[in-house]
């Protein structure tokens, strides 16, 4: 999941004022756009409809209600775990604390039956892995040859998981 390069504009709200809110179907088209901005495999909107509409969870970091999208995280609850199934902030705002803002948002507003959050990571994906360190994550297994890659190859997933 490396990021291609961004056209996307710096928020007109600081950073540090961007609401944490949920995203709805509307959303869609930009989510996508931002996928697009941070994945080499990214989701189009129809998927995120469809994980919407199948019970996900998608929490944003945005200006208000109907602007622009800065960082999302999808999760799917299943009984006492969650899994983390998207994570992305747009490319002009990374390195200042998005990311973990928003994770740690996401955290905080689970519910108390939560035992356990799960992710996957692409392995060469240090930027990520490291932000789930940050946040107390550990990495506890391996998917052998799990992602495609954009040359046509593939790379390992690593399993991380965070206990509450
Ligand atoms: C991974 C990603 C979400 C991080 O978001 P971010 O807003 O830039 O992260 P933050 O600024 O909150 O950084 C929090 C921590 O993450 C780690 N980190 C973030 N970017 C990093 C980078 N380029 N290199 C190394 N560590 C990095 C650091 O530990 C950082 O803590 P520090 O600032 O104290 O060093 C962002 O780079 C992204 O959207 N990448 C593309 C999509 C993706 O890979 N999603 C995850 C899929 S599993």
């Amino acid at each position: 999941m490396n990021a291609p390069s961004s056209h996307r504009s710096l928020p007109a709200t600081p950073l540090a004022d961007l609401h944490f809110a949920r995203a709805s179907v509307a959303d869609c088209d930009a989510l996508a756009r931002l996928a697009r901005e941070a994945h080499t495999h990214p989701w189009n909107a129809g998927q995120y409809r469809d994980s919407l509409k199948s019970g996900h969870t998608c929490w944003v970091l945005r200006a208000a209600e109907g602007q622009d999208i800065f960082a999302c995280c999808v999760t799917s609850q299943l009984l006492d775990e969650v899994e983390v199934l998207d994570v992305a902030v747009a490319s002009s705002c990374r390195r200042q604390g998005l990311g973990a803002s928003l994770l740690q948002q996401v955290l905080a507003q689970l519910p108390q039956e939560i035992a356990r959050v799960l992710l996957e990571v692409r392995a060469s994906n240090r930027p990520a892995r490291s932000l789930y360190h940050k946040l107390g994550f550990s990495e506890d297994g391996r998917r052998k040859n799990y992602y495609p890659k954009a040359d046509g190859s593939r790379e390992d997933a690593l399993l991380m998981s965070l206990v509450l």
